[in-house]
């Protein structure tokens, strides 16, 4: 079996696509072994919770600025990779998880991270993206990608699925797909419209990798 563990902060609708997939045997086998989340009141926790499968609440504690506050966050990372190596997954799946990870996080699970971004971005790791019909943006990283696509009155922008590499918003591109941005569409509409293809594509990349890692 194939194991994933998905870090969530919010509402966990990829969650439950991946759960939704599960379920129509449509996920390569793979299955989702763990569910944590930053927030307790997320509530992907629940969708994890009604269908039995593990959740765990990782908080950050509150600390003051300086190396208290390093100190305090590097603890919590360390706390999240022990949960999350508890169960030992061949996918460790950001799906909305709205927290960086230093590369001390990342080197418990070389290769095996891979990260939902609600933009395009660049094979290239430039601040740049051409997009199939030749137009120019600007490459959106951070976690407010969605206003800024509004924002900068783009015609298109996009989602894109990488692996997760030291360099935040960067890493091999697993998928992509452009989405249009609509006359009259604000944060929420043009999100939703992005969070369709993300569903779709997160379900794909899974079933792949899961296939792949079969094949080995
Ligand atoms: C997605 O758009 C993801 O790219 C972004 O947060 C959203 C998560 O949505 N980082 P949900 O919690 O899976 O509904």
């Amino acid at each position: 079996m194939y194991r994933i563990a998905v870090l969530i902060s919010g509402s966990g609708s990829n969650l439950q696509a991946l759960f939704d997939a599960q379920d129509q045997g449509d996920l390569g086998g793979a299955e989702v072994a763990l569910v944590v989340s930053d927030r307790g009141d997320a509530y992907g926790l629940q969708r994890a919770l009604a269908r039995g499968v593990a959740a765990a609440h990782v908080p950050i504690p509150a600390a003051p600025g300086g190396p208290a506050r390093q100190a305090a966050r590097a603890a919590w990372e360390q706390r999240l990779a022990n949960v999350v190596a508890a169960f030992t997954p061949d996918l460790v799946v950001l799906a909305g998880f709205m927290r960086i990870l230093s590369p001390d996080f990342l080197q418990h699970f070389p290769d095996r991270v891979i990260n939902q971004h609600p933009a395009l971005l660049p094979a290239d790791g430039g601040d740049t993206v051409t997009t199939s019909a030749g137009l120019v943006i600007p490459a959106l990283r951070g976690a407010h990608v969605v206003p800024d696509a509004l924002r900068h009155r783009l015609p298109v922008t996009g989602c894109t699925i990488h692996r997760v590499t030291p360099r935040v918003d960067d890493g091999p591109i697993l998928a992509q797909a452009e989405v249009p941005v609509l006359p009259g569409d604000d944060q929420a509409s043009l999100h939703e419209r992005i969070k369709t293809h993300e569903r779709r594509m997160i379900v794909q990349v899974v079933r792949e990798l899961a296939a792949a890692s079969c094949r080995i």
